[in-house]
């Protein structure tokens, strides 16, 4: 088992709920920061009663970084929880692979980790990418759907590199559905090139008690830490982390889909996304989303 950002909010969590069961015997927590990955080691290890957890050094930005840190993987991973994410302003900069960090992080580092489990047939069951309610929009929260002219993998590239900007206004929450999107489309291509395993793209849905409102501009952390829970438009941690662990152990819940919230709402049972947004059970964008994503991936 292994799981990316695993030191904070929901990652973590995931670690702790499958470490609370015994069919998981070794979980890896992939994270960019040896002293942050150690204190949460430490902790899970006192929460659960159990000494299964193994650092990984991988910052997902980092494609160089990813190839190391997959190098350094012992044997073969039953599960992986693609979770590191970022979403602010600044994560608009680009990588030195020409890449937004926002883009890097979310799904192109997670590329190169699974395609690399799969091309060394180090993956066992399951994949699961951590989605959001973004990549279909909310208009609750005034979060667009993302909304392309022709989906050709020419127009995804845009986003990869961020130029779907140069001509309009910045908006990051926009960037950040966008990656989610094309993060959605990429795996259901997975699961039709590899029907063996299970490849599902989850959402934690809205979820409180994690460190990724602290990088947003003061209003939308506000309204993200306070007032969103108190006007029950969140929930708890364990219950985001929860969906997750159930995309892992569930068996009922189908490869290839994206589950996330019920149109419109941000929490409540998982419901299969391509009902709400049929883009994601397009196999031609799904190609497309591959192909963008490759042109980005330099050995
Ligand atoms: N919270 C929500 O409401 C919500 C809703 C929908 C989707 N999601 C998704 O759920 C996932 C987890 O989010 P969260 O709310 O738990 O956020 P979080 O508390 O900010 O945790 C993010 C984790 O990702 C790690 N990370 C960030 N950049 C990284 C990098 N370059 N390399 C390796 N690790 C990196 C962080 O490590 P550091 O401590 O080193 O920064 C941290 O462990 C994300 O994919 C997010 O998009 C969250």
């Amino acid at each position: 088992m292994l799981i990316t950002g695993a030191n904070a909010g929901i990652g973590k969590d995931v670690a702790r709920q499958l470490a609370l069961r015994p069919e998981f015997a070794r979980i890896y927590l992939a994270c960019r920061n040896q002293d942050r990955a150690l204190k949460a080691k430490a902790e899970l290890e006192a929460a659960t009663g159990r000494r299964i957890f193994d650092i990984v050094l991988m910052d997902v930005a980092d494609l160089d970084s990813v190839r190391a840190g997959l190098a350094r993987i012992d044997g073969s991973v039953d599960a992986l929880v693609m979770n590191a994410g970022v979403i602010s302003p600044q994560s608009m900069d680009l990588t030195a692979d020409g890449v937004t960090t926002l883009f890097a992080t979310n799904v192109l580092g997670h590329v190169v980790l699974l395609e690399g489990l799969l091309n060394e047939d180090r993956l066992g069951e399951v994949a699961v990418f951590v989605g959001s309610e973004a990549a279909r929009g909310v208009p609750k929260l005034r979060m667009k759907r993302p909304s392309f002219v022709s989906t050709s993998a020419d127009e995804l590239a845009t986003v990869i590199d961020g130029s779907y900007f140069a001509s309009r206004k910045p908006d990051f929450n926009l960037a950040f559905g966008q990656a989610k999107y094309i993060g959605a489309l990429w795996m259901a291509y997975l699961a039709r090139q590899h029907p063996d395993r299970r490849f599902l793209t989850v959402s934690p849905g809205n979820t409180t008690g994690t460190q990724a409102p602290n990088d947003l501009p003061l209003p939308m952390r506000i309204a993200a830490k306070y007032v969103m829970p108190t006007l029950g438009l969140a929930h708890k941690l364990d219950v985001g982390a929860k969906r997750l662990v159930d995309g892992v152990t569930d068996p009922t819940l189908s490869s290839g889909v994206f589950y996330a919230s019920a149109a419109n709402t941000l929490k409540g049972p998982l419901v299969n996304q391509m009902e709400i947004f049929p883009d994601f059970a397009n196999p031609t964008f799904q190609d497309h989303a591959n192909e963008a994503i490759h042109r980005f991936i330099t050995e």
